[in-house]
């Protein structure tokens, strides 16, 4: 019920001011976004890096106005990527980038948004680390599928993002599972009319399974982004059943969501990779999660209350 009124919320400029200036907002943001700046969450990749994890790294921001936005978004992905040269070269720490930073929307933005992200996609591959696209609304999606097979020529190792929650995943699915590819499947996270997703938490959790075993069975890397417990354990079994290794595959979630969880399964042989945002612009980062579980909102309200 509260989930697709926080998710309105989370493109309202008015609720922006409002939830950024609240006096607690900020320690109820730290349990998901580490860091503000690359000074503060470059130890904290080394710390996790060390403890067994891997990560993919989301400067947080989307929705930019001005070109010279998004070339700021591509410039700090720049340096966060040559500051994590000190994990030296490999994929413990790759980027997941959002093509709405990097002017999507913008007059001409296909064009934009390709060639904003293209540096940072040659910039990862210098340090032997590895980019992939999130998936945002619907409509952005054409345009990244395009912009994902145009980077793919010339780095194959370019992962892209599907959403259980939209019909059409199944088809997209089909067409990814092929040699070489790289798909994060998760249920999804923006509000989508029911012309094009399904509304039922049920139905979105049947079709994670369906498109999840098209992955499995398929030629690519698949990426299991998900906390759902019933969905890691039905995961391991399709993998199992499709023949696959331990590395032939892996989970991801979100920093500060079942951490206990990334751990155990870490600890059990499987690659985890932790999805970890971070910079000053985290609202509708944040404001995605406070929607994925309103008692992350009952929390936020209750800190108000005792401050
Ligand atoms: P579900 O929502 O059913 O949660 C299962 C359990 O996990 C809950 O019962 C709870 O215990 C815990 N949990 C989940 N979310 C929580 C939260 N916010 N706070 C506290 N506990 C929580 N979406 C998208 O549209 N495009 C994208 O590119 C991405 N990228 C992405 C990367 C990775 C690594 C992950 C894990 C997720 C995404 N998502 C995403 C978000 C995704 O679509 C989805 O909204 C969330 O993962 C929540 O769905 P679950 O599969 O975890 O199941």
């Amino acid at each position: 019920m509260l989930g697709p009124v926080i998710l309105a919320a989370s493109r309202s400029d008015k609720m922006r001011r409002l939830v950024s200036a609240a006096p607690v907002t900020k320690q109820v943001v730290d349990r998901f976004i580490p860091g503000e700046t690359v000074d503060a969450v470059v130890p904290i990749v080394q710390e996790a890096v060390a403890s067994g994890l891997e990560l993919t790294m989301d400067v947080v921001g989307e929705d930019i106005t001005t070109p010279e936005q998004a070339a700021a978004a591509r410039d700090a992905y720049l340096e966060l990527i040559d500051r994590l040269k000190v994990l030296g070269h490999g994929t413990k720490a790759e980027m997941s980038v959002k093509l709405s930073m990097f002017g999507q929307a913008l007059e001409g933005g296909h064009e934009l948004a390709l060639a904003n992200v293209r540096p940072v996609v040659e910039a990862a591959a210098a340090i032997g680390t590895t980019v992939t696209l999130d998936a945002e609304d619907h409509t952005t999606l054409d345009s990244m599928f395009a912009i994902h097979e145009e980077l793919r020529k010339d780095f194959p190792q370019t992962g892209c993002v599907i959403q259980s929650y939209l019909f059409r995943t199944e088809d997209d699915a089909r067409r990814l599972a092929a040699a070489g590819s790289r798909v994060r499947l998760v249920k999804g996270a923006y509000k989508e009319p029911a012309s094009v997703a399904y509304q039922d938490k049920a139905d979105i959790d049947k079709a994670y399974v369906r498109v999840l075993r098209i992955l499995m069975e398929g030629d690519g890397y698949p990426m299991v982004g998900s906390h759902d417990p019933r969905l890691v354990a039905i995961a391991q079994e399709l993998a199992h059943r499709a023949g696959r290794k331990l590395d032939d595959y892996e989970f991801q979630m979100l920093y500060g969501i079942r951490s206990d969880e990334h751990h155990r399964l870490a600890a059990e042989g499987h690659r985890m990779r932790v999805y970890t945002a971070y910079g000053t612009d985290w609202y509708g980062y944040f404001m995605r999660r406070l929607a994925e579980k309103p008692a992350n909102l009952l929390f936020f309200f209750r800190s108000m209350l005792t401050k």
